[in-house]
């Protein structure tokens, strides 16, 4: 097997996180006799400073030659006063929008291991198996007319979406669906937003096709406090854009940190890969990140670019290995009364890597 990745790791601890992720990619590569071909390219806020724009054409070029692109994360403070379509989380979506992956996969499982570090109970999350379906280019993100017209002090952005927009996004939900425990949740605002009534009724359209799948509707607000009561009753959780950005991090709470999260989106030209969590400021150069929702990511890629289902699942396997060891990052150790043994992102990456070296040795 020949792989051609693209690295895109971004800003903050972007770069951290993703060399821990390649790392463990290359260990499994090695092993099974597979070529990865790695490419690195900048993106985001380091893009800006380098090339004068967040989403240089180089990047661009590589990335639609690529067979998946695995991104860190953009953003950092000092563009935090710049106007959205000069960020460098402008760079992000104009790469997903160039892209064409449309389905934005998150899943959501509560770690055993990490029950104690969730605010929520362990007979909550226990057993909490979730699969995110966020719908990645349409919505508010991309909708037009947008301004801030600061002389008048009026601002305005469009929640646009067509039949097809959902209609695609809505068939992969279900196939999704119907090979877990077939149920589709698809959450909305059809009580305010006409937007949302379209959406429902194409939902429910597409659902004519799943007879297998049973539809459940929800309202992102009532959703937000469902995820924390009874997380368990959800199987595939179908949004609109910034509705599963929103809940996606709720989500987070679940497994105990953002860090831990993965996602892949799929349904365009080149898939896209890239943890759930943001550039992190607050921690970043530290050596404080938590690099296994990088890893994870990682794992995505050779399940859904690859076909490396074995492979992707010794990954899996070997971050909860790790955990069952007692090792953490500082976020998954937060008051430690179990004298975890706390790691730097690198030291993490380490462990990960000699686990899934022993668990392939084991099944060679
Ligand atoms: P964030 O996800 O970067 O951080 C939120 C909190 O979670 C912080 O306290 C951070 O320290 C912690 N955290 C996040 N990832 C972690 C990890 N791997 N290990 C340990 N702790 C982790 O969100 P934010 O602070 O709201 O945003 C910071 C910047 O990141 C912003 O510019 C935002 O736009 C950007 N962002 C980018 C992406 C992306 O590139 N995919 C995603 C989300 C946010
Ligand atoms: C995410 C991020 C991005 C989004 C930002 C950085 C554009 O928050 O991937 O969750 O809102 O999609
Ligand atoms: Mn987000």
């Amino acid at each position: 097997m020949k792989l051609k990745i693209l690295v895109t790791a971004g800003d903050g601890i972007g770069p951290e996180v993703t060399n821990e992720a390649v790392s463990v990619l290359k260990e499994v590569a090695q092993i099974g006799g597979h070529t990865l071909e790695l490419d690195h390219k900048r993106i985001g806020g380091v893009a800006i400073i380098n090339d004068g724009t967040p989403l240089p054409a180089d990047t661009l070029e590589a990335a639609l030659n690529s067979d998946a692109v695995l991104l860190g994360a953009v953003g950092a403070n000092e563009f935090n006063s710049l106007p959205p379509d000069k960020r460098p989380e402008a760079g992000l979506l104009q790469l997903r929008t160039a892209l064409g992956g449309f389905a934005n996969l998150r899943p959501i499982f509560a770690f055993k291991e990490l029950e104690v570090n969730s605010p929520l109970r362990p007979e909550i999350i226990d057993g909490t198996n979730i699969l995110f379906v966020r719908e990645l280019l349409g919505g508010l993100y991309f909708g037009h007319p947008r301004e801030w017209d600061k002389t008048a002090g009026k601002a305005w952005n469009t929640m646009h979406y067509t039949r097809d927009e959902v209609v695609r996004v809505a068939r992969i939900a279900f196939q999704l669906a119907s090979k877990r425990r077939k149920k589709l949740t698809s959450v909305d605002k059809a009580n305010v937003l006409e937007v949302s009534q379209l959406w429902r009724a194409t939902v429910n359209d597409v659902g004519r096709d799943f007879p297998d799948v049973a539809i459940e509707h929800q309202y992102v607000d009532a959703m937000a406090m469902h995820l924390m009561n009874q997380p368990k009753n959800y199987d595939v959780v179908l949004t609109e854009n910034l509705f599963g950005d929103i809940l996606s991090d709720e989500a987070g709470v679940i497994t105990g940190s953002l860090g831990m999260l993965p996602s892949a989106t799929i349904g365009g030209k080149v898939n896209l890969y890239e943890p759930v969590h943001g550039s992190a400021p607050d921690i970043a150069g530290k050596g404080l990140a938590n690099p296994l929702g990088a890893i994870l990511t990682g794992a995505l890629i050779l399940r859904h670019s690859a076909g490396l289902e074995a492979e992707a699942a010794a990954i899996e396997a070997s971050v909860r290995k790790v955990l069952e060891q007692g090792f953490r990052t500082p976020d998954l150790a937060r008051a430690n009364p179990q004298g975890f043994t706390v790691l730097s992102t690198t030291e993490m990456g380490a462990k990960v890597r000699e686990t899934v070296k022993q668990l392939l040795a084991v099944s060679c």
